[in-house]
This record gives C-alpha cells, sequence and structure tokens, in this order.
C-alpha cells in the first residue's frame, strides 16, 4: 500500500477530490491530512472522508522536525501539497526530495513565488489582461512554486472574466487533472 500525505491551508476541495479518486483503491490511500489552519475547510472535509486530521502550528512547523517524524512514523511515500500557503522547511524539503509535489494555479513560471497564492493569482492574471491561464503541478524545493514541473494544462481566459470566473475554470482543471498526476506519480514512488 502506497501512502500519501496531504498538506492544506484552506477549503480543500483538491485535498477532498484527491481522496475520493483514491477511496476504493486497495494500493494507494490519503493517510494523513495536515493543516496550519485550525479554522480550515479541510478539516470538515478530511472527517467526512474518515480521513485522520493533524493541526500544526508555525513554531513546530519551522522550529522543529516534529512533522517529518510523524510522516516517517506513518511511512507516507508521497506529500501533496493542496492549497498549502507555508514555505516549507528544508528539513521537509531534504526528507521528501523528489516526493512532495505542489499544485499551483497558474502556468509557471509566469505568477509564482512569494505573495502569488490563491485569489491573488487570478486577480493579476486579469489586471494583465492574459488570453489563457491554467495549472501547473510541480516538485517543491525550498523556494515558492520553483522545482521541476511534472504538468501544466491551460484554460481560455475572456475579456469579460472575473477573478472568480477564472479561480472557478482553474478548480476544475485541478479536480479533473491533479488525482491523475498524483497516481502517476504514487507508481513511481
Ligand atoms: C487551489 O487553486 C491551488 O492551486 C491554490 O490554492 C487553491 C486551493 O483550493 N494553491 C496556491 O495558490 C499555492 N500557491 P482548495 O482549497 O479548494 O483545494
Amino acid at each position: 500500500m502506497k501512502r500519501i500525505a496531504i498538506f492544506a491551508s484552506g477549503s480543500g476541495s483538491n485535498a477532498e477530490k484527491i481522496s475520493a479518486y483514491f477511496s476504493d483503491r486497495t494500493d494507494v490511500e490519503v493517510s494523513l491530512i495536515l493543516t496550519n489552519n485550525p479554522q480550515a475547510g479541510v478539516i470538515a472535509r478530511a472527517r467526512k472522508l474518515h480521513i485522520p486530521v493533524l493541526v500544526f502550528d508555525r513554531k513546530t512547523f519551522y522550529e522543529s522536525e516534529r512533522i517529518l517524524e510523524i510522516l516517517k512514523n506513518n511511512n507516507i511515500d508521497l506529500i501533496v501539497l493542496a492549497g498549502f500557503m507555508m514555505l516549507i522547511p528544508t528539513y521537509l524539503v531534504n526528507g521528501f526530495e523528489n516526493k512532495m509535489v505542489n499544485i499551483h494555479p497558474a502556468l509557471l513560471p509566469k505568477y509564482g513565488g512569494k505573495g502569488m497564492y490563491g485569489s491573488f493569482v487570478h486577480e493579476a492574471v486579469v489586471a494583465a489582461k492574459e488570453k489563457e491561464s491554467g495549472i501547473t503541478i510541480h516538485f517543491v524545493n525550498e523556494h515558492y512554486d520553483e522545482g521541476n514541473i511534472i504538468f501544466q494544462t491551460s484554460c481560455e481566459v475572456l475579456p469579460t472574466d472575473t477573478a472568480d470566473d477564472v479561480a472557478n475554470k482553474i478548480h476544475v482543471l485541478e479536480h479533473a487533472h491533479f488525482p491523475q498526476v498524483i497516481d502517476q506519480l504514487i507508481s513511481q514512488a
């Protein structure tokens, strides 16, 4: 059995789609969902799916290696960042080299980096009058949104689209592709 841990800071719609995708499988499972945000919607979604949730604080994440210990104790094979908004500390990058992936709601290297997350990305795309946006799934290193790219796909941005419209299109792409890309990666993990 291959074991996935998902980190999420917000609503958790991607975490839910990924968990549902693997729920009938006997060879892969989402074993743990971790969040830095005690108010995150992902917590209720995880409970509904009967997946254990761990809420941790900033100090634990950056000033100890407790999270790495927990992941190792749970025999995690792949970490998935699904709307996780904190920079990954070095000890965790090193502990899961090429075994940690992130999804970014734009076509990197455009609209990436510190401060470029969630709705800020879509607002910047609309403000720049881009004709397309998309999603990027990439390996995680110590810099925001800079690891090697695994998968990208795009969608049209219309002149009339608001940032919310773009966010909705991006979520459709994420939900359709992220679980399948993870499925391919986990078979090699
Ligand atoms: C997703 O669109 C994801 O790409 C983005 O946050 C959203 C989370 O949605 N991630 C980032 O911006 C990371 N830099 P969700 O909580 O509904 O899955």
